[in-house]
């Protein structure tokens, strides 16, 4: 089967909001956050609803859940759910951020449902030292142009921005500080006594929007966060309190990481050399992904002979996920697997397919230029 990252278990592996370490077991993930993984019957289940099956599942990036089939059934019984997710404007959006709100556009077109999506400028604020608050507002800016560049629905997706809404989350965020300790969240997230106090009530914040469909609704209305796995730990705490304030657990569904262009970690802001974003220019992926590790062998014999690793290769996970269909890629693993294809080939179809891909994404982030009021929360 092809499988990414088919991995020995990497005793250093770390997985937090803001770290993400060493070779990713995915099922050890799944076990240790107490998730559940997405079966052949769920998948089954949201095809009735769709038109079609998103690759992004048929392929397992999106791969794990929690209460998937509780908001399934709610639906399926009349009750319309939310969906949540959003970005920590810290620089400029990459093609693993992407991934999910692609994703999150496939869920909202299927489910014909309402979105919001936090922008979360103060954690960015408070984990960074370095980090001013202008520099975020720049970032932020930019960030709104990626989002509304998706394509999601403006009459059916609100925005909001931290720093610009608390109003509207405030009042959701103390209900929910008030039954969150700080051991929990110690134990949860790594905070020590040096961490600032800002970053403790956090959790609280990126919590909030999980019940604010309820507060615009009137009533407890079910909330989807399509999110990848990273972002486990807030949810998990998020779930703990809902019900002692009268909502619904919020529900997930979690993807895999698009791993960096370099030799190991998903793709990352900070080490931009292999990570590919939306404002990068023509010249720069070329160079970026001309430079990329992948799983072949030192000399074009050998690889000839011997055949390359396509499992641990970014650039043949690039193509799968993001732009061929599964035909096409299998053909490519088994042809990378046999020593047929050598690796300049993969990387001449992943550098022409990201410049057109990227292209045409510029070109709509101009779009969203006028776009930007129609799509934030109100003040
Ligand atoms: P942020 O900005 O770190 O990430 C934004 C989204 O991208 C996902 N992600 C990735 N997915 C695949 N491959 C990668 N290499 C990769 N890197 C990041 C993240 O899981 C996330 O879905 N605190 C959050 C902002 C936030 C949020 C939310 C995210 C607030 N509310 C609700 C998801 C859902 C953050 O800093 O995300």
């Amino acid at each position: 089967m092809v499988c990414m990252n088919d991995s020995k278990i990497d005793t250093n592996q770390i997985v937090t909001p803001w770290k993400v370490e060493g070779k990713i077991d995915y099922d050890r993930l799944v076990k240790e956050f107490g998730t559940q993984i997405i079966t052949p019957e769920l998948l089954d289940r949201i095809k009735k609803h769709a038109n079609r099956l998103h690759p992004l599942l048929r392929l397992g990036y999106f791969f794990s859940h929690r209460d998937l089939d509780w908001i399934l059934s709610m639906y399926e019984n009349g009750h319309r759910f939310y969906l949540y997710t959003g970005r920590g404007p810290s620089g400029h959006v990459h093609l693993g951020h992407i991934l999910p709100w692609v994703f999150t556009k496939y869920l909202q077109d299927t489910f014909n449902v309402n979105l919001l999506f936090q922008i979360t400028d103060d954690e960015k604020f408070l984990y960074h030292d370095s980090k001013s608050m202008d520099e975020i507002n720049k970032y932020t800016y930019e960030n709104i142009l990626d989002i509304i560049a998706i394509g999601f629905d403006p009459d059916k997706t609100k925005i909001i921005v931290d720093t610009k809404h608390m109003k509207h989350l405030y009042p959701i965020v103390i209900e929910v500080a008030k039954r969150m300790t700080f051991s929990t969240v110690r134990a949860t997230f790594g905070f020590t006594s040096s961490t600032n106090i800002g970053m403790i009530l956090f959790p609280a914040i990126q919590a909030a929007p999980c019940f604010l469909p309820s507060r615009i609704e009137g009533k407890p209305t079910p909330c989807l966060i399509p999110a990848a796995i990273d972002q486990d730990p807030y949810w998990r705490v998020t779930r703990d309190v809902a019900e002692k304030i009268g909502y619904y657990k919020p529900a997930q569904i979690h993807s895999k990481f698009l791993p960096g262009l370099g030799m190991q970690g998903k793709m990352s802001s900070s080490q931009p050399e292999t990570a590919i974003f939306t404002t990068d220019t023509q010249e720069m992926v070329e160079r970026k992904i001309m430079n990329a590790y992948t799983g072949g062998q030192p000399t074009i014999a050998l690889q000839r002979s011997l055949g390359a690793d396509a499992d641990s290769c970014p650039v043949f996970w690039y193509l799968r996920y993001m732009f061929e269909d599964e035909r096409r890629s299998d053909e490519r693993y088994i042809r990378c697997k046999s020593g047929s294809l050598l690796c300049y080939e993969c990387k001449y179809s992943l550098v022409e397919s990201v410049k057109r891909y990227l292209k045409d994404l510029q070109r709509r982030r101009e779009d969203a230029k006028d776009m930007i009021d129609r799509f934030m929360l109100e003040d």
